[in-house]
């Protein structure tokens, strides 16, 4: 077997070699999230040109006082994702819950945060739970009794093919059990420039986020890719109504990665993230084909981002 550095991820290392084996070259975009790479990630929210967090936050403060009144006091919350230090305790500071539930992959993280939302929000109690929540979960032995009310901000369903971004739907409709409510972000379409402008900005972070994915599998795969002959591009799929991130080649490159060679022609591009964009009537239909019925939407006055609020409604047998 060829070698790679100890602690590797197996799947990691799948993916890569996966990937650069197939046409057109692509990684999955979660392993741009190593250490460096969430904090990369953490520097683009505060970016300027990076309208989504700022919006979406303000959006959430802006609605708390109506989303209170229909959700009311006494909810579980299950957070899907480690709960962000701004925007959960809007949330969870307006609706009063009896139980706060974050729900991520990374242990290390989750409980980091945990620990800091505790000391936030003094007296509610926090039950992480470590699991990769693209699956249907168990959720704590706490949590029957009380309504249930899930939270997906940051726009993070846009990072999911409309095939998989419904699955996950239906998977936290499976997880969070019918009468449920779900709270989530979507980022709407825009003129291009803005998006492209989100995405590539002067600043060079988000750049910096994108070529980390290949120093990562240097590092850890026991690769030689030349990042510096790479170059970041966003991309507008008008198609697929999304903004894509590419690694491109800008010359011919032959490298390894774990014993294996690989080549790009000039130009050629590795595919790292998809962002996808959504209409009013696209995000209500994705939700919709999720098992996930839209009751309420609120939206900034510039309409740049949108917070559904959606129930799982009992199936129907006749309309
Ligand atoms: C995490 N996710 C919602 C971000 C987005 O906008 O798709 C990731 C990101 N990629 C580049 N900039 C931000």
């Amino acid at each position: 077997m060829p070698a790679t550095s100890d602690d590797a991820d197996p799947q990691f290392r799948t993916d890569v070699l996966r990937g650069l084996a197939s046409h057109p070259k692509a990684i999955p975009a979660r392993w741009l999230y190593d250490q460096r790479g969430s904090e990369l990630f953490d520097a683009i929210t505060r970016l300027r040109s990076y309208y989504p967090t700022a919006t979406e936050t303000a959006l959430l403060r802006d609605i708390m006082p109506e989303l209170a009144e229909r959700v009311g006091p006494g909810r579980a919350v299950v957070e899907f994702g480690a709960g962000s230090l701004t925007k959960t305790p809007i949330l969870l500071e307006a609706i009063r819950p009896a139980l706060y539930v974050p729900v991520d992959i990374s242990g290390d993280y989750l409980r980091a945060s945990a620990v800091e939302l505790e000391a936030k929000l003094p007296g509610l109690p926090i039950h992480p739970v470590e699991a990769d929540f693209a699956t249907p979960i168990d959720l704590p032995a706490e949590v029957p009794g009380h309504a249930v009310l899930g939270f997906f901000p940051g726009s993070t369903i846009g990072n999911f093919v409309p095939h998989s971004a419904t699955d996950l739907l239906r998977h936290f409709r499976a997880t969070l059990g019918t009468g449920a409510l779900l709270l989530i972000g979507m980022d709407r379409v825009k003129p291009i420039d803005r998006l492209i402008a989100a995405y590539d900005e002067p600043e060079g972070v988000t750049a910096a986020f994108n070529l980390n994915l290949l120093h990562r599998i240097n590092r850890e795969l026991d690769g030689t890719i030349p990042v510096q002959k790479f170059r970041h591009q966003a991309r507008w799929n008008d198609i697929l109504s999304r903004v894509e991130m590419h690694l491109v080649a800008t010359g011919a490159v032959e490298f390894s990665v774990a014993g294996q060679t690989f080549r790009l022609a000039d130009g050629e591009s590795i595919h790292s993230e998809n962002s996808h964009k959504y209409g009013p009537r696209g995000g209500r239909m994705l939700l919709l084909a999720g098992g996930w019925t839209p009751v309420a939407e609120w939206t900034d006055p510039a309409r740049d981002f949108a917070v559904v609020l959606a129930e799982a409604q009992p199936e129907r047998f006749a309309p």
